[in-house]
């Protein structure tokens, strides 16, 4: 497997299929026109994308006085090829890039389902169980820092 920064239009459909499954295919999806965003994507040895995110610089909207917060949104695995450590290698690829430009803390809105799996990769959980306005699904907002 291998993972690259790409255009957001390669992963466009994953996004959708896995984060919006009732949305048509090739809504728009958010990143899509943010020149900002870092798309990357996780290809299998047929150059199928099987795994995304992306990451944008944004305050964290919990702790505005932290400089150099990017969020992290997107987050998503091909349904046939879950819990095979594809999202992490995605969610560590996605740190390395944010690192690379400065960044010093990311954030990401997760599913209440998948606070274990950002859990593990040193996210923290802060504030109180919120209902996504566009989902309607129940989330947390997380956090980490990536300097002292
Ligand atoms: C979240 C997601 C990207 C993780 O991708 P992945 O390739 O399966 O990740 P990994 O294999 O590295 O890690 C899997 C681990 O994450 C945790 N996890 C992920 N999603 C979970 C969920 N919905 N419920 C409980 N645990 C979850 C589990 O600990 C799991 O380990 P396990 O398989 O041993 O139980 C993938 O589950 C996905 O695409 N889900 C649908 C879209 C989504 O919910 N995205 C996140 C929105 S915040």
């Amino acid at each position: 497997m291998r993972i690259e920064v790409v255009e957001g239009r390669r992963t466009r459909e994953l996004r959708r299929a896995a984060l919006r499954p009732n949305w048509p295919t090739g809504t728009p999806m958010h990143g899509d026109d943010n020149p900002d965003a870092v798309h990357l994507a996780a290809f299998d040895a047929d150059g199928r994308v099987v795994g995304c995110c992306l990451v944008l610089p944004r305050p964290y909207p919990l702790r505005a006085e932290r400089a150099h917060a990017w969020q992290l949104r997107g987050m998503a695995t091909a349904a046939e090829l879950r819990s095979q450590g594809i999202g992490a290698a995605v969610l560590a690829a996605a740190i390395a890039e944010i690192r690379q430009r400065a960044g010093e803390l990311v954030w990401c809105d997760a599913r209440t389902g998948a606070v274990p799996f950002y859990g593990q990769h040193g996210f923290v959980a802060e504030g109180e169980e919120f209902l996504h306005a566009e989902s309607g699904i129940p989330h947390f907002r997380m956090w980490r820092a990536l300097v002292g």
